[in-house]
């Protein structure tokens, strides 16, 4: 059986060495659709029960980035601010990613009152992608699932952005409160209960606000070429991993022992789904 930390495309780099910086006041924009259960969650602690209502993510509207200049440029969860500041650190090589930081950060610090208090990281690649390839790792999974490593802390939540065939949302419930997360595989729960019928397709270029309810994936490409994909994340606690792009900028040491992916040790649910637990029958 492949190891899920196999299938995880990276390469070990750091920038910002310089980097511009951008403060961000909390000052009132627009937050569409207003109902959207994302924004009244945002900022409350993880709970599974979220997986039995399913919710699009919150589509902000289109934002143009000129990625020309960033082929082949690889950047994974790079923090750009630290708990207690209100201002990001933009290393100068993701310049170009401006408009898109700045359209997020000001959502997020008028949405998230805690914003201070979070960390924020970006992702961003522009790579050649094969057509029937994905660009990141294939299949429905969510980001920020609080399992065994850490105790329950607030919710993360991200913004995506991409140059063509947005992620694709999988709006459907999903019953996972019966799982140990320290034995059960909740990707592979996913799968297994996801309809294709209920998965629709993210627009090219707009930003999506998701949570980590929201099951999603990356899309299979029709034709081959070049892709970008953008996210900014915002955590109440540090993004841990050794896979991280480091900010020479940030004055961190962001030096991460290595660790046992959790998921390479989690096989699947074998059993029924407890119908009752959840109220309804099978
Ligand atoms: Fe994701």
């Amino acid at each position: 059986m492949d190891r899920y930390s196999e299938k995880v495309k990276y390469e070990q780099n750091q920038i910002g060495e310089t980097v511009t910086e951008l403060l961000f006041e909390s000052r009132w924009v627009s937050t569409p659709f207003p109902n959207n259960p994302l924004w009244r969650r945002m900022g409350a602690v993880f709970d599974p029960e979220h997986f039995l209502y399913p919710s699009p993510p919150v589509d902000l509207g289109k934002v143009d980035i000129d990625v020309g200049s960033l082929e082949g440029t690889r950047v994974l969860r790079c923090p750009i601010k630290k708990p207690g500041s209100r201002t990001v650190l933009l290393p100068t090589e993701l310049a170009p990613m401006t408009p898109f930081v700045r359209f997020v950060c000001e959502t997020e610090a008028f949405a998230n009152q805690h914003f201070e208090e979070f960390w924020c990281h970006i992702t961003f690649e522009n790579t050649y992608v094969e057509a029937k390839k994905t660009q990141r790792v294939a299949g429905w999974h969510v980001d920020g699932f609080q399992g065994t490593r850490v105790a329950r802390h607030r919710a993360e939540h991200s913004y995506l952005w991409a140059t063509s065939k947005g992620a694709e949302f999988c709006l459907q419930p999903f019953f996972v409160s019966h799982l140990d997360p320290t034995r059960h595989n909740l990707f592979n729960t996913l799968a297994e209960q996801a309809q294709e019928v209920n998965s629709y397709q993210g627009i090219a270029r707009h930003v999506y606000l998701i949570d980590p309810y929201i099951v999603h994936r990356s899309p299979w490409m029709d034709v081959s070429g070049q892709r970008s994909i953008a996210r900014i994340t915002f955590t109440e606690t540090e993004l841990e991993d050794p896979t991280n792009t480091r900010n020479l900028s940030l004055g961190q040491p962001q030096d991460y022992a290595p660790r046992i992916d959790v998921r390479d040790r989690l096989s699947t649910y074998d059993g029924e789904i407890p119908w009752a637990q959840y109220g309804i029958k099978g």
